[in-house]
């Protein structure tokens, strides 16, 4: 088991093993801080930012797309990967907020899209304009459509986003889209496309970046041997890396491949996937011969209770361990419903799957009435505190800190997200927690730039800025704080051992290799507070530990 390095007096953490146990804040750019008042966040505004992320006491950040961008998909459609969107900068500003970061110990983890790329994407547009079965086609998945006059998609497919997954050229071919239709997807077994995002990563590598989060890392390799097989076919294919679309084991040549590519480095790059994949599954993305790490969304599908956190940190510690990978944590981030509104809807407590019921709650206008944002934030807290207090890495998403709320009402001309424009009534989307943040009380747009912002904020922003939360002690960003600068001191080996004399009915109790005890009522109950010198708590404590309260003692 690895201990990890200390930070140096720069605060970076040193040497090759610096990502195990880091604390990765993840900015979505065009909502973090807006320097030149367009309404958009910048580079530059994150550059001015920096001092504010040091303070908090995170290890890296994990930039989402900065890439130009049509932003079909919220800069997850990319035209040119070596380059930036000239409404959020220039390569200039790049380096100069990756020089500033760094300097102020901060590490930069970049998102790569190798699934797909924008339809604007140079070699996109030359394969529209390429004859079928020319090698600009090939890049991408073309075909013929069924039917007398290929009239019909070559498969009837539907797309994540809802609607078929396949689109006409004006030349009659389809081509494949799992994505929105403005995200074709790659040919991965072109070598030009494998070559082409080597050097995406030696780009980047050089430029001094520390790591890569790999969007849709389970999606790359497909089987499209003809005939494509129907969706209900797909459907019933249950057999492990059988599916012809998602979580194929050829992907995994892709990784060790790229793996090559972080080695020519010093320290080697470091990459986390997205991958959707059963927990079973996951260790093969994060075997330090591929990818190296992997995203576990367990604990953000589950509801806030005892049994189920239990169940699963101790599932993903073991599968981490097979991987001899380190296992990593998230509550937020920019697809899902913020957790504080997860877990402030009553009936999340009986959901199998969370996801669902704050959905439901989107659907129907997020009546306020139904929400109890007090107890959300108050669980939230204390989820936070239990995962920064478990081994691996912690991936927290901008204004989590904050203790922010999802933006629940957003009026439809507002919205900007393909899955609400794409599933009508099925899916409400994703703006409500890519709402710009709010830094200052008052102001145009509560302080993220001098004009007003692309997606509206709403009125108790102010009350939830970075300025309100600045001076009050028991605020969420103070925590964060706290609980950040802590756990530094604290870090210790990578194991875990559950309290069974602590842990019992609603109550989770585990102790660190080195004393550090986190102790978490999921209850509505108060209960008695264990012995120990209290370092921390997610919220008042007197001698009992009340209802969805976490404690740090030692
Ligand atoms: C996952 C990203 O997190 C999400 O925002 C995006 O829409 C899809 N991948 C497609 O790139
Ligand atoms: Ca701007």
């Amino acid at each position: 088991m690895t201990s990890l390095t200390a930070p140096s007096e720069t605060g970076l953490l040193q040497g090759a093993d610096w990502w195990r146990q880091a604390a990765v804040y993840q900015i979505y750019p065009r909502s973090f801080a807006d320097a030149n008042g367009d309404g958009i966040g910048d580079l530059t505004g994150i550059t001015s930012r920096i001092p504010y992320l040091q303070e908090l006491g995170i290890d890296a950040v994990w930039l989402s797309p900065f890439y130009p961008s049509a932003l079909a998909d919220g800069g997850y459609d990319v035209a040119d990967y070596r380059d930036v969107d000239p409404k959020i900068g220039t390569l200039d500003d790049f380096d100069e907020m990756s020089r500033a970061l760094h300097a102020a110990g901060i590490r930069l983890i970049v998102d790569i899209v190798p699934n797909h790329s924008s339809d604007l994407h140079a070699w996109f547009q030359e394969a529209l304009a390429a004859p079928a079965g020319s090698p600009a086609r090939d890049r991408y998945v073309f075909r013929d459509g069924r039917g007398e006059n290929g009239e019909l998609p070559p498969a009837d497919w539907e797309s994540v986003f809802g609607g078929p997954a396949w689109t006409r050229t004006p030349d009659g071919q389809w081509y494949l889209h799992l994505f929105a239709k403005e995200q074709p997807d790659f040919n991965w077994q072109n070598e030009e496309v494998r070559e082409d995002f080597r050097r995406t990563l030696r780009f980047w590598s050089d430029r001094g970046v520390d790591g890569f989060r790999i969007d849709v890392a389970h999606g790359l390799a497909k089987d499209l041997t003809d005939p494509l097989p129907s969706a209900a076919e797909i459907a019933r294919i249950t057999e492990p890396g059988r599916n012809p679309l998602w979580d194929r084991d050829e992907v995994h040549e892709i990784y060790q491949d790229w793996r090559r590519v972080f080695d020519e480095y010093d320290p080697p790059r470091i990459a986390v996937a997205e991958a959707w994949v059963a927990t079973p599954r996951r260790p093969r993305y994060a075997r330090a011969d591929g990818l190296g790490q992997a995203f576990n969304f367990d604990l953000l599908q589950a509801p806030f209770a005892a049994g189920p956190f239990r169940d699963i940190v101790t599932e993903n510690l073991a599968l981490s361990a097979e991987s001899e990978s380190s296992t990593t944590w998230v509550f937020s981030n920019h697809d899902r419903v913020r957790h504080a509104t997860r877990y402030g809807l009553p009936l999340i407590l009986d959901a199998a799957d969370s996801g669902e019921q704050t959905r439901d709650w989107l659907l129907r206008g997020a009546p306020e009435a139904e929400l109890d944002r007090d107890l959300g934030l108050r669980r939230a807290r204390a989820a936070t505190l239990f995962e920064l207090a478990l081994p691996g890495s912690a991936y927290l998403y901008q204004g989590e800190e904050l203790g922010l709320h999802e933006v629940g009402d957003i009026a439809p001309e507002a919205r900007q997200d393909p899955t609400f424009f794409h599933s009508p009534g099925v899916d409400v989307g994703r703006d409500g927690c890519r709402v710009p943040l709010p830094w200052t009380r008052e102001g145009a747009s509560f302080g993220f730039g001098s004009g007003e912002a692309h997606l509206p904020q709403p009125a108790w922003f102010g009350d939830a800025s970075v300025e309100a939360e600045d001076d009050d002690a028991s605020s969420t960003l103070n925590l964060y704080r706290r609980a950040l600068a802590l756990r530094h001191e604290l870090q210790t080996g990578e194991e875990l051992e559950w309290i069974e004399a602590l842990t019992g009915g609603d109550v989770l109790a585990f102790r660190r290799p080195n004393g550090w005890t986190c102790v978490t009522n999921f209850g509505d109950e108060a209960v008695a507070l264990p012995a120990g010198e209290l370092l921390l708590a997610s919220g008042p404590v007197d001698d009992e530990l009340p209802a969805a309260t976490t404690v740090w003692l030692r």
